[in-house]
């Protein structure tokens, strides 16, 4: 009955983190695909390929859901992924629509026309891919009216965390945040769209100032995938086991991400 929950590396663990709090009984398959993180500075086609391949990996252990807890890939390559790959059987679901239909207050599956929000400014710090994709800005159009967005691509900051430069990391936090504010100074909306930032939240709510809403998508997804599978529970695959796999160097990926989730976590070679 296991659920796979992807990501380039260890920003899914935050997804990963609420998912098993939700849902304690249900095994999960993690794949960080640390060997070729960040996927942010990758083409399109270039992240399609390295997640098809991740994904496969996920319903060979029995995986028939996936999800992409990586807005990279869920920019880049969703789309495309649904329209001609995925067999009948097996589903792979994104990261944007949770947190977008939670910033505009919808419940799931409301298509009703958009309209206008409690938010007006903005503020979306992702990954240079993701922001160039817009694919968020398309998302929140079919949602919401009247939203002004400015997006920051905030450049090191995946590789900083990856290598676990704490201090870089809060630098290129502080940086990009300040970039942001000369575009727009006064967001009172900021989504963190990247799962690997949720992991700096706290810098980025200092930098951003208390009266800033910070949205991230953890508990967000968590309880979307909660009531998916309530509404879909043969999409619950055959896998027994709770895994966390990699592509790069097992041992330096079990030490980071103990350090990030404060529990021992134990990955094996992908
Ligand atoms: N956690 C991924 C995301 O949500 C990071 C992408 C990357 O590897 O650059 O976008």
């Amino acid at each position: 009955m296991a659920v796979g929950i992807f990501d380039s590396g260890l920003g899914g663990l935050t997804v990963w983190d609420a998912v098993s709090k939700q849902l304690p009984d249900v095994p999960l398959v993690y794949f960080g695909d640390n060997a070729h993180a960040p996927y942010g500075v990758r083409d399109a086609d270039d992240v399609y390929n390295l997640t098809c391949a991740a994904v496969e990996r996920l319903w060979d252990a029995g995986c028939d859901l996936v999800i992409l807890a990586c807005n990279t890939a869920s920019a880049a390559a969703l789309r495309r992924m649904q329209e001609s790959w995925i067999p009948r059987d097996k589903r792979v679901l994104g990261v944007f629509v949770p947190l977008i239909e939670a910033m505009t207050e919808r419940q799931w599956g409301d298509n009703s026309p958009p309209r206008e929000v409690g938010v007006r400014h903005v503020a979306l710090f992702a990954t240079p891919s993701t922001v160039a994709s817009r694919a968020f800005q398309r998302e929140l159009a079919f949602r919401a009216i009247g939203v002004d967005v400015e997006a920051q691509a905030c450049g090191g900051l995946v590789d900083a965390i990856e290598d676990g430069d704490m201090i870089l990391a809060e630098a290129l936090v502080r940086g990009h945040v300040d970039a942001l504010k000369r575009k727009m100074p006064e967001p009172d909306a900021a989504i963190l769209g990247c799962t690997h930032y949720p992991l700096m939240q706290e810098v980025f709510q200092a930098a951003l100032g208390g009266d800033v809403q910070v949205y991230s998508q953890a508990n967000l997804v968590a309880a979307s995938l909660s009531d998916y599978l309530k509404r879909h529970p043969n999409m619950l695959g055959k896998g027994q086991d709770t895994m966390f796999l990699t592509t790069g160097d097992p041992r330096k990926v079990s030490d980071r991400a103990t350090q990030f989730l404060r529990r021992r976590v134990e990955f094996i070679s992908a």
